[in-house]
């Protein structure tokens, strides 16, 4: 598996332009299975991510032709003709399993087979299918596929939890489903937000994104449209947490301070003064606090998927730090990763108690999952000596050429082809 080789103890100085959002891009593309008409969708910024592509050849075997101009991609999805999402491609990525709204919305059936768990841990997809035959759908479950099928009608259903995949493959099957359907305790991520503007720039009538509430009016048909998602917050994120913890000065331009409260909240807690600027935010690196207690949570709480990053984080700051994962209680498969460049880190269940260092020593170490990795990249940047990270595959399905973003503020990380 191919590694990232990092030289440490290097400022990070600069202004960067951060990818389109990873989380937002996949359920759009999903999405475009909703337009039956010829007139193209082109989707402008596309990050070139591992699950970006292994999308794209899920839907090129649904029968969508897609083409890439420069970062845009350009979809043909009149031809689409399948309804059957063949297990090797769905084992490729788990998000797949929001193609069965789409699916079902636009041919009455879908077969994808059960998204496997992953390291982050179990991955239910209860709240999906509840929803679905709550418009409708019959969902069997045969030798690890589920077939779902019917013709949708509007229904007013209340997610026990505001899951994120589950928001919006009930969106997307409601888009052509005859009446109205309201979504109650929905997701108020500013994914779902870029996936409804985008639904409805194709034609689609769905309102309330980012509150608990989204309210899809069905329509008959869709057409094309051309669209440029958010900047990835996450990623965003993480390139802040780079600036804190090397003590270096790094602006993102065209990010949506809106979209990090949280954590901008939290940097002004562990001493630093992060300036925004429109859509620019400025974080320089300065000795940094302890933050007592830090809780994941559906946005606009904590985001889970930067807990591994502020893990790192932590780990520098004076004083002992908290972090309790409420959203993925597993979700610490970086602690053992990060102790052994010399965090000192304990878990006990969901929680984590970090005693902060003043040091970190490069030493080989395992990315195990798409955001532990990054953490590790950023302990890396921060520690004394060189650090090998391996199996990077899992960085490279979430960011977008992090080495090369980073040395363009001053990283030295050499992408090793793997051995
Ligand atoms: C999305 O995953 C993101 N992935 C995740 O990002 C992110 O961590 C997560 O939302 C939370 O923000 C994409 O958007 C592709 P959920 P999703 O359904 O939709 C429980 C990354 O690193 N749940 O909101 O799978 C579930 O067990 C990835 O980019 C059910 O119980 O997240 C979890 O505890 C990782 N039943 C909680 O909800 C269900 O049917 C949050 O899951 C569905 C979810």
């Amino acid at each position: 598996m191919a590694g990232y080789l990092i030289q440490g103890g290097r400022t990070l100085r600069g202004k960067i332009t951060v990818h389109g959002a990873k989380n937002s891009v996949l359920p759009i593309l999903a999405a475009s299975l909703l337009n039956r008409s010829p007139e193209p969708i082109r989707l402008e910024g596309v990050p070139d991510l591992y699950d970006v592509r292994a999308m794209l050849s899920i839907l090129a075997n649904l029968g969508v032709q897609s083409t890439s101009q420069g970062s845009d991609i350009v979809l043909r999805t009149d031809q689409a003709d399948c309804y059957h999402v063949p297990e090797f491609l769905m084992r490729e990525m788990r998000s797949s399993i929001f193609l069965l709204g789409p699916l079902l919305g636009r041919f009455g059936k879908a077969s994808v087979c059960y998204p496997g768990g992953c390291a982050i841990g179990k991955r239910p997809i209860d709240l999906h299918l509840s929803g679905l035959q709550a418009l409708g759908a019959i969902i069997e479950e045969k030798d690890g596929y589920i077939h779902a099928r019917g013709k949708l009608r509007g229904a007013t259903i209340t997610l026990a939890y505001p899951s994120v995949g589950a928001t919006e493959n009930l969106i997307l099957a409601a888009v052509l489903a005859r009446g109205v359907t309201i979504i109650q305790n929905a997701a108020r991520e500013p994914e779902i937000e870029d996936l409804q503007n985008f639904l409805n720039k194709m034609g689609a009538a769905v309102e309330g994104a980012g509150s608990h509430t989204i309210t899809i009016k069905g329509v008959h048909e869709l057409g094309g449209a051309s669209y440029k998602v958010y900047p990835d917050r996450i990623a965003a994120g993480t390139y802040l947490i780079a600036a804190a913890i090397t003590g270096g000065q790094v602006t993102l331009l065209d990010a949506y301070p809106e979209h990090l409260q949280s954590l901008l909240q939290l940097f002004v807690q562990a001493g630093l003064e992060p300036k925004i600027d429109g859509h620019s935010i400025t974080l320089e690196g300065k000795p940094l606090k302890a933050v007592p207690e830090v809780v994941t949570e559906p946005f606009p709480g904590f985001p889970t998927d930067l807990q591994p990053p502020l893990m790192t984080m932590l780990a520098l700051c004076h004083g002992v730090s908290r972090v309790v994962e409420k959203v993925f209680p597993e979700r610490f498969h970086h602690v053992p990763q990060l102790n052994k460049i010399g965090a000192r880190i304990s878990l006990r269940g969901n929680t984590a108690t970090i005693h902060g260092v003043r040091r970190l020593y490069g030493v080989t170490v395992r990315a195990t999952d798409l955001r532990a990795g990054a953490a590790l990249v950023l302990a890396g940047l921060a520690a004394r000596g060189e650090t090998y990270v391996s199996d990077i595959k899992h960085i490279e399905r979430g960011y977008e050429n992090i080495h090369l973003a980073l040395n363009s503020l001053g990283a030295r990380i050499e992408r090793v082809a793997s051995t």
